[in-house]
């Protein structure tokens, strides 16, 4: 991505402007050790959204987690009493949405990734509802609940199915989804003057918004959850990469500071810096911190991929129109492609530049430079290439 751009490239680059605040586009990560019941490092309404997945309540692998939270939790938990720990694990959550809550900013979001739990105690099969508890704790702090995501996990495990089998009436619905919570603080984001223009260059393309604000994702598989560290803990629960990264596409804008309590392997920490967002995340477990550290160092390769791929979905998705006789009606400037809303004109791809260690923070400058470089070499002139896209309205 990036080779030396040559003549007819420059061109092309000097005909398609970056935003004049492009060059100066300086993103900072923190990664904070701490307990996200007191985030104390955080302002006061100073992030504008916040993406992250807590523990779940009442699943096997986050018991002793609990415990150290909430003792009370753990006697319950050994006294049997499913709906007693239920109460209390999510207990030590709530200080975690009221802290949220005071350091989002008036019309910032919450996303919450849970799955509720299923669990027998004392032979007594139950589900644990956490979704519902979670937005019930959150509403009460204030927050406004949104249509929320139902994200499609399919469980691949021939083990997968509960209960008696083919015999009445003892079988459990196999549960195969989890949910992504949105809430907001106060009302509409209001957009200053310098933010409604990192806000239209921050518009995403209008396909993607109608994949995107389904309220049902198929099409994520879960994240590889090993992790090597042999002081870490045995599986990560990291969510996959692309949820926040669409996450933070879709509620937040360039430049924005993006938080995480419960950052773990620094999942949305690593989304945001993709996207020119800064980012903030909180972990109780040390074994994470140089873990999530390196992810962020080394992101520029994953960073351009993706921003990439988008341009090439839409390339292909644009092809499709076109044949079908619907041209776009406007041209997304800093990029030269067709697009379909007035809204996408200054819709631009950032990708860090460089990324390094500054003391406790990583930081990385991103730009959109990169991605019209990568843009460049298609609009050479007379390849079959070239030919195709002119004819499909794609070039300038
Ligand atoms: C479900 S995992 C998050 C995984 C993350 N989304 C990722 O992609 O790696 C929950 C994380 O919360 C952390 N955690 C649990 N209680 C915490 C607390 N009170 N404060 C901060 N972190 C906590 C755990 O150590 C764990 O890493």
């Amino acid at each position: 991505m990036e080779q030396r751009p040559g003549l007819a490239q420059r061109r092309w680059i000097a005909a398609h402007p970056a935003p004049p605040y492009d060059a100066g586009m300086r993103t900072t990560h923190r990664l904070l050790l701490g307990d996200a019941r007191q985030l104390n490092g955080v302002e006061t309404a100073s992030v504008q959204l916040i993406v992250t997945s807590p523990p779940y309540p009442m699943v096997q692998m986050w018991d002793e987690v609990f415990r150290a939270l909430s003792p009370a939790s753990g006697e319950a938990l050994d006294a049997g009493q499913g709906m007693a720990c239920f109460e209390a694990q999510h207990q030590a959550l709530d200080a975690v949405w009221a802290e949220c809550a005071r350091v989002l900013a008036d019309g910032g979001f919450l996303c919450v990734n849970i799955g509720d739990a299923t669990r027998s105690l004392n032979d007594q099969f139950c589900l644990y509802p956490n979704h519902a508890r979670v937005l019930t704790a959150a509403m009460r702090l204030g927050l406004t609940p949104l249509p929320d995501i139902l994200w499609r996990k399919p469980n691949n495990s021939p083990n997968k199915f509960m209960g008696s089998g083919t015999l009445p009436a003892g079988a459990y619905v196999t549960y195969e989804h989890e949910y992504i919570l949105i809430l907001r603080k106060g009302g509409k984001r209001l957009f200053s003057k310098e933010e409604q223009a990192r806000r239209a260059a921050s518009a995403y393309f209008w396909e993607e918004r109608n994949q995107w604000f389904s309220d049902l994702w198929t099409d994520l598989l879960g994240a590889d959850q090993r992790l090597v560290d042999p002081e870490a803990r045995a599986r990560s629960a990291a969510y996959p990469l692309e949820l926040p990264y669409r996450l933070i596409l879709m509620y937040s804008i360039e430049g924005d500071v993006v938080l995480d309590p419960f950052l773990g392997t620094g999942t949305t920490s690593l989304a945001a810096l993709a996207t020119g967002r800064s980012s903030v995340g909180v972990d109780r477990e040390p074994s994470l911190m140089a873990l999530a550290r390196d992810r962020l160092l080394s992101a520029r390769p994953w960073a351009a991929s993706r921003a990439a791929a988008r341009l090439t979905h839409h390339h292909d998705w644009l092809a499709q129109r076109v044949a079908a006789g619907k041209p776009p009606g406007h041209v997304a400037e800093s990029l030269g492609v067709g697009v379909m809303t007035r809204q996408e004109r200054a819709l631009r791809l950032t990708t860090p530049t460089t990324i390094w260690a500054e003391g406790e923070q990583v930081v990385a400058p991103s730009t959109s430079r990169l991605c019209r470089q990568a843009l460049a070499p298609r609009m050479r002139p007379r390849s079959a290439d070239s030919r195709r896209r002119r004819s499909t309205g794609l070039a300038k």
